[in-house]
């Protein structure tokens, strides 16, 4: 909840119930949409049926009745059905006094949840793609979002690491030599492992032969075969962890959760069910219908526990993980930030785990999904030869752009500084770009717009970061400011930076709770720009008067702040010279 709404919520609602209004209309007060004429705003709208008078007449006398009980907090307005509630600039700096010398900007701290977030996994021996990317980067967001807010979180990378592929995989390991197969992976030329493999198995009678033979005695446990699986997962491994490490993302080995990691649960998950009398034969294979699901003939549609082979399924391992994830590691929130395309795969898993009793209301599973990342011309991103593309490559490309921009900007800057400050940037612009749209959104990926320092884009948030520091730099005054220091607010572009300023821990909440890192760079945004036009109209460092100084560096200090704890929690750098 927004300060201010904190602040006046109870003699709102007051005032609301005093007028007549009840249930649900009691609550009618929420953030403004514009921003111009209020902080807050009740449409009264739908309570003219209920009073029988006109929304621009119930405004009025809500409007008259609240204003002198919010005296000092806020001022209160009526305009065309609405009431206009404005935060007064005395109570913005009072607020803002109390956060300057708070580390955590207000943001307070809950520690009620604990949280497994499955993120990332990609798969072993095959690329990690622009989609993985997306899940790497939302979720490492959504978890440093749930660890600032001091909840307990669980990261979760459910690499693909086993299956009936693994045995052409071995095989086609073993056809390379070890040596040669490793470096090929080591490298991250998975695609052509992958793509090698599969063209002996779909053309080749005795490398399938082969491979049959090498999943049953990898599903047994032969000691060899298992050996060489780990040659595959650990150099893939290798692979993953040098696009984590470029990424800056929280993972490390010790999150790694494959599916591997639960093929012993997977007779359990039948026998859980066979007790509960939910699992039903399918020519053969054992299935559980959740209901709700029907296929294009409509007919109803299962979701398949154990193949007719004996084999498992994907959705038997989700099964696994949901035991594992609620009875050993006791979670309350199971998120899984996968791709858009797993929505029913997810809502078939959690409905039969419901119905299994493996959780109950008191679990949180969200299927957090998201969009694909498009090329120019519309079309999922590939690279030139049509291939997945090689992330780090991706990455690489990102951090000698920006390193070229910056020297563009800044000839004389030290090329080792540059080329730290380009990765900072670089990588930060491909992050943002992701995190900035709405996650369940398709987004162009667009070099020119990400890299640009203007607009929504992470250039432009560690642009205003920079300065500030530099201004900092050359007031030769240090920062955190003295305890007390004195904030007053009397231009419109100090009151509007404030009223911005003020939102960051309500903000944060929002973010974290609908699961959406795009609502914080907005907001981050509007910080950022606020303190342009803020900087351009209001001087800081050349104001005549003492306090006034001191009291608009402490906006900057306020401003610097939370960009760079906002970034933080994108998982984003913020330089302090570019
Ligand atoms: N490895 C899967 C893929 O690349 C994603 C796994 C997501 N997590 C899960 N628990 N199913 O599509």
């Amino acid at each position: 909840m927004r300060i201010l709404e904190q602040a006046v919520k109870e003699k709102a609602t007051a005032a609301l119930s005093a007028a007549g209004a009840s249930g649900d209309l009691e609550n009618l007060l929420g953030p403004a949409t514009v921003e111009e004429l209020g902080d807050l705003a009740v449409p009264c709208h739908s309570l003219a049926p209920l009073l029988k008078r006109s929304p621009v007449d119930i405004a009025e006398s809500i409007s008259s009745s609240l204003a002198p009980v919010l005296s000092g907090i806020a001022e209160v307005s009526a305009v065309s059905g609405f009431v206009n509630i404005k935060a007064e600039p005395k109570w913005l700096a009072a607020r803002l006094c109390e956060i300057l010398p708070d580390d955590r900007l207000g943001v307070s701290i809950e520690e009620t949840r604990v949280a497994a977030v499955d993120y990332s996994s990609p798969n072993v021996a095959k690329e990690m793609h622009v989609g993985h990317l997306r899940s790497t980067v939302i979720g490492d967001a959504i978890v440093r979002m749930l660890m600032h807010k001091g909840h307990t979180v669980h990261r979760e990378n459910h690499v693909g690491d086993w299956g009936t592929p693994f045995g052409m995989l071995i095989e086609h390991l073993l056809d390379l030599g070890e040596g040669n197969a490793a470096d090929e992976l080591g490298v991250g030329d998975l695609d052509g492992f992958y793509k090698q493999a599969r063209a002996k198995f779909n053309s080749d009678e005795i490398f399938v032969e082969r491979s049959r033979n090498r999943v049953v005695m990898l599903q047994s446990g032969d000691e060899e075969t298992l050996r060489l699986w780990r040659v595959l997962v650990d150099e893939s491994m290798r692979y993953f962890n040098e696009v984590y490490g470029m990424l800056g993302v929280l993972l490390t080995n010790e999150d790694i959760m494959g599916e591997s990691n639960y093929h012993h649960l997977l007779p359990d998950v039948v026998t859980r069910l066979e007790n509960l009398g939910i699992l039903e034969d399918s020519d053969g294979a054992k299935v559980v219908y959740p209901g709700g699901w029907v296929n294009r003939e409509g007919e109803p549609m299962p979701l398949i526990i154990q193949k007719a082979d004996g084999g498992y399924n994907y959705a038997t391992t989700d099964l696994a993980c949901i035991i594992d994830r609620v009875e050993r590691i006791g979670c309350n929130d199971l998120l899984y930030v996968v791709g858009a395309p797993q929505t029913q795969h997810f809502k078939m898993v959690f409905e039969v785990a419901s119905k299994a009793g493996l959780m109950d209301n008191s679990h949180n599973a969200t299927h957090i999904n998201f969009g694909s990342v498009l090329d120019s011309d519309g079309k999922i991103l590939k690279s030139r030869e049509g291939e997945a593309i090689k992330l780090v490559d991706l990455l690489n490309e990102s951090v000698v752009r920006a390193e070229q921009a910056i020297a563009d900007r800044n000839p004389s800057i030290d090329p080792k500084q540059r080329r730290e400050i380009a990765k900072a940037i670089g990588i930060g612009a491909v992050k943002y770009a992701d995190l900035s749209t709405e996650r369940t959104k398709d987004y162009v990926f667009d070099w020119d717009r990400m890299l640009s320092f203007d607009g929504n884009t992470s250039p432009y948030l560690q642009y205003a970061h920079a300065r500030i520091c530099s201004i900092f730099r050359r007031s030769l005054i240090a920062r955190p400011l003295p305890d007390g220091t004195a904030i007053t607010l009397l231009h419109p572009e100090e009151i509007l930076l404030a009223r911005r300023l003020v939102n960051f821990s309500a903000m944060v909440d929002e973010s974290l709770h609908t699961y959406s890192p795009h609502r914080l760079c907005t907001y981050l945004h509007s910080v950022a720009s606020a303190f342009a036009s803020f900087y351009e109209n209001c001087p800081v460092l050349s104001s005549e008067d003492d306090l006034v100084r001191l009291s608009r560096l402490a906006l900057c200090d306020l401003t610097a702040r939370t960009l760079s704890t906002g970034l933080g929690l994108l998982g984003i750098d913020s330089p302090e010279q570019m």
